[in-house]
C-alpha cells in the first residue's frame, strides 16, 4: 500500500482517480483549494468506496503549507491535477494562469525535492500539439501552443524534463490527455462545469436536461469526413485507470516521459451528437454555426506508447461515455450544488 498525494483531487478527473486509487488499496491525501470544485465530490467518493480520503484545503501557491503536508505524511508519489484549465479565460487572464499553474507546480516540485519524493504523474494535455502537424498524434510530433493555458502545460513539461535531466532519481510521467468525458457508472461523481460550458459533452448534456436550447456545432466545413471537428474522446474512468498504470510503471521509467492518453479513435461532433441523442433517447436539437476561433479540424492520439510502456489502453466506447455522462447529468442537473 502506497500513500499518494493527489493535487486537485476534488476536481473532475481527480475525484475519479482518487476513487480508483482507494479501490486499489492506496492511501490517498488530497490537496485542493476548491477553486473549481466542491468537497462534496470527495464525500461521495468516500461513500462509494467505504474508505476515507485525507483532505487538506490548500492552495499550491502556499509553499509553507505544502511542506507541512510532506512532513505530516510519508508520500510515496504525487499525481498533480491542480491547475486552471479554461482556454478562453487563460487568454483574458494570462498572469493568473501562468502564476497558478507554473508557480503552483514549482512549489510542488520544490516540496517534493525537499521531502525526497521523486515520483510524479502530471496532467498534461493534447493541447501541447497545438494545430497538429499530423494525425494520429505520436508523442514525437511537434509541440506548439496557441494560448496561455496550453503554454503552461508546455512550460511545465519542460521544467519536469530539465529537473529530471539535472538530478537523478526522478520518475516523471507527463500524461497528455485527449478529451475526457463521461462519469463514474454510479452517476454520483462527474464533471460540474461552472457557467456556460465550452466543451462539447457538458454542453450537449445541458441541452438534454433543458438548460440550453440547442447545440451549436462550430463549423461543418472542416476537412473531416462529415465536415465537423474530430476529437479523441476518452472515458474519465479509463483516464483514471491510466494514472494507476502510470504509477505502477513509474519505477521502471526514470527521467521524464511524455505519454498520450487517448483511445486512438477520431470521433466527429455529429458522431457525438448521435451517440448522445441515443443515450438520452431522443434527437437533441442542434444547428450549424460558424467555426469557433482557435479551433482545429482533427486531433486524435496514436495510443500505442501507453500500451507498450504502461500496459494500458482505453476500453469504453462512445456509447458508454454518453450513457454514463447522461446518468450523472440527469441525477445531478445542478452538479454538486444541487
Ligand atoms: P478541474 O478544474 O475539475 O480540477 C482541477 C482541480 O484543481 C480543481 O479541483 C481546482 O479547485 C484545483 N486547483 C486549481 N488550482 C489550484 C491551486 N493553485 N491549488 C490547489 N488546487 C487547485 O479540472 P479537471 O478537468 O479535473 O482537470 C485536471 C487536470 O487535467 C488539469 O490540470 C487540466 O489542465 C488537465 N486536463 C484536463 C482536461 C479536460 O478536458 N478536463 C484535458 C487535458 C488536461
Ligand atoms: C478544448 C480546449 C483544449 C482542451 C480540450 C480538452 C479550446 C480552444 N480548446 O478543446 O485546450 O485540451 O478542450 O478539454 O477550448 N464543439 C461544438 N459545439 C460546442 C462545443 C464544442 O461544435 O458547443 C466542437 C468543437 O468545435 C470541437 C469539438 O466539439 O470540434 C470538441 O470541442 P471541445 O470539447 O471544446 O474540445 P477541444 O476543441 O478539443
Amino acid at each position: 500500500m502506497s500513500t499518494i498525494l493527489v493535487t486537485g483531487g476534488a476536481g473532475y478527473i481527480g475525484s475519479h482517480t482518487v476513487l480508483e486509487l482507494l479501490n486499489a488499496g492506496h492511501r490517498v491525501v488530497v490537496v485542493d483549494n476548491l477553486d473549481n470544485s466542491s468537497a462534496e465530490s470527495l464525500r461521495r467518493v468516500e461513500a462509494l468506496t467505504g474508505k476515507t480520503v485525507e483532505f487538506h484545503l490548500l492552495d499550491l501557491l502556499d509553499r509553507g503549507g505544502l511542506d507541512l503536508i510532506f512532513k505530516r505524511h510519508r508520500i510515496d508519489a504525487v499525481i498533480h491535477f491542480a491547475g486552471l484549465k479554461a482556454v478562453g479565460e487563460s487568454t483574458q487572464q494570462p498572469l493568473r494562469y501562468y502564476h497558478n499553474n507554473i508557480t503552483g507546480t514549482l512549489h510542488l516540485l520544490e516540496a517534493m525535492k525537499a521531502a525526497g519524493c521523486k515520483t510524479l504523474v502530471f496532467s498534461s494535455s493534447a493541447t501541447v500539439y497545438g494545430d497538429p502537424e499530423r494525425v494520429p498524434l505520436t508523442e514525437g510530433c511537434a509541440l506548439r501552443t496557441t494560448n496561455p493555458y496550453g503554454a503552461t502545460k508546455l512550460w511545465i513539461e519542460g521544467i519536469c524534463r530539465d529537473l529530471a535531466k539535472a538530478e537523478s532519481g526522478w520518475h516523471i510521467l507527463l500524461l497528455r490527455y485527449f478529451n475526457p468525458v463521461g462519469a463514474h457508472e454510479s452517476g454520483r461523481i462527474g464533471e460540474d462545469p461552472q457557467g456556460i460550458p465550452n466543451n462539447l459533452m457538458p454542453f450537449i448534456m445541458q441541452v438534454a436536461v433543458g438548460k440550453r436550447e440547442f447545440l451549436n456545432i462550430w463549423g461543418n466545413d472542416w476537412a473531416t469526413p462529415d465536415g465537423t471537428g474530430v476529437r479523441d474522446y476518452i472515458h474519465v474512468v479509463d483516464l483514471a485507470k491510466g494514472h494507476l498504470a502510470a504509477l505502477a510503471k513509474a519505477p521502471e521509467l526514470p527521467g521524464a516521459t511524455a505519454i498520450n492518453l487517448g483511445t486512438g479513435n477520431g470521433i466527429s461532433v455529429l458522431d457525438m451528437w448521435r451517440a448522445a441523442s441515443a443515450a438520452v433517447g431522443r434527437e437533441l436539437p442542434y444547428r450549424f454555426a460558424p467555426r469557433r476561433p482557435g479551433d482545429i479540424a482533427a486531433c486524435y492520439a496514436d495510443a500505442s506508447l501507453a500500451k507498450n510502456l504502461l500496459g494500458w489502453s482505453a476500453h469504453y466506447n462512445v456509447a458508454q461515455m454518453c450513457t454514463d455522462h447522461w446518468r450523472w447529468q440527469q441525477a445531478n442537473p445542478n452538479g454538486y450544488s444541487g
